[in-house]
């Protein structure tokens, strides 16, 4: 077993979703490489994911991936010492994509392999740029997720929210397909709302002020949908644009506030950090919203830089380096998790314990 001092170089696999992303840094947290394909072209047409079209994509890309990811290192694979993938949640083709080719990868260099949390990657990922230490709350905004967590330790998350339908990513996702925009929709809207007037039409903002932690943004969409049919969407893009990344922002704003008190009482720590994480962290107007909060309420804000706040390989690898140094553990075992929640025995103050919908929340 590789002794955990004497690892010097780290690399991360990501294919749990529709990009195909493998990373190196080395434990002075130095991103020696960051490369990604995206599937845009393929799923665009859909707007959204089809698993079975992203899995064979990963299983295409995946070697040039890395490829292309030593090189730009200057490494060697024999140079890796820690081989790290991520294991869910996600879709089960592209995870198994992943992690078995990182598996055998490490088995043939008699590396240590490491399954990470998809989750807990986003939530390490301020780690790796600032120096951040437990606990902290953080904000997870991606296609996958929208949630509140108070990240107590490196394997231990108490979630305060998560939303109880769609999430934001995909809000802006199936906002933009009603303005035939494209995938993903996010930096889409995004674009489009800089010459657009955040106030021209009036959304619902689904959760907003109640004394329920969660998000739902179902409501939204549907309300977006309704919006965009009575008037002329070509004319309208910006400001409907620009309406609806309002609306998203000002729930998010709204339910991260509330976080912030419970997180206060979960805790009982007087100075909160908030971190935020994930492909909807990269929207500039979300985190400006959130610094102006992070003010009022007197609290430190960090928020990674935007090409670690979408699916990356650096940030697998950054938290499976964590997950190493405090289990030291290799795990050949392990076997990819569509489902993996970061909390799984769920913290009491969580209303959304109770099973909403056929599965329950989305984990
Ligand atoms: O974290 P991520 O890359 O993948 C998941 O784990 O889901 O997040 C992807 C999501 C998509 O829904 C995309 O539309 C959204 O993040 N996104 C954005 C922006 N960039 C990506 N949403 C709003 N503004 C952006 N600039
Ligand atoms: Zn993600």
């Amino acid at each position: 077993m590789t002794k955990k001092s004497k690892i010097k170089y780290i690399l991360g696999i990501e294919t749990s979703c529709d990009d195909t992303a493998i990373g190196i840094i080395n434990t002075q947290k130095q991103i020696k490489s960051n490369i990604k394909v995206n599937q845009n072209n393929f799923h665009k047409h859909f707007g959204g994911i089809v698993p079975e079209i992203a899995a064979r994509a990963h299983l295409e890309y995946i070697d040039h991936v890395l490829n292309e990811s030593l090189e730009k290192a200057n490494l060697t694979l024999s140079k890796i010492d820690l081989f790290c993938a991520t294991g869910g949640p996600g879709l089960i083709g592209g995870l198994i994509v992943g992690s078995t080719f990182c598996k055998a990868l490490a088995w043939s260099h008699k590396k240590p392999f490491i399954a990470v949390n998809h989750l807990a990657g986003h939530a390490l990922s301020a780690r790796l740029t600032f120096k951040i230490d437990f606990p902290f709350l953080l904000l997870l905004v991606s296609g996958g997720h929208t949630q509140l967590i108070a990240v107590v330790d490196i394997d231990r998350y108490i979630r305060i929210s998560t939303t109880l339908d769609d999430t934001a990513g995909e809000t802006f996702d199936k906002s933009a397909k009603i303005l035939n925009l494209g995938f993903p929709g996010g930096p889409l809207i995004e674009k489009l709302s800089l010459k657009g007037d955040e106030n021209a039409f009036k959304l619902p903002k689904p959760m907003y002020k109640s004394k329920n932690p969660n998000f739902s943004f179902s409501g939204l969409k549907t309300s977006f949908s309704k919006l965009a049919k009575s008037i002329d969407v070509k004319k309208e893009k910006n400001n409907l644009s620009a309406s609806l990344q309002k609306c998203i922002s000002d729930c998010l704003i709204d339910r991260t506030k509330y976080a912030i008190k419970e997180f206060k009482k979960i805790i009982n720590y007087k100075r909160v950090k908030l971190v935020a994480a994930g492909g909807v962290a990269s929207n500039n107007k979300i985190r400006l919203e959130l610094k102006k909060l992070s003010e009022v309420e007197n609290v430190d804000f960090f928020a990674p830089p935007l090409e670690l706040c979408t699916d990356n390989g650096p940030m697998i690898a950054w938290a499976g380096y964590e997950n190493f140094l405090v289990n030291n553990r290799s795990m050949f075992d392990f076997k990819a998790r569509p489902r993996w929640p970061l909390d799984p025995i769920k913290s009491i103050i969580n209303p959304t314990n109770r099973i909403i919908g056929k599965k329950g929340v989305k984990g």
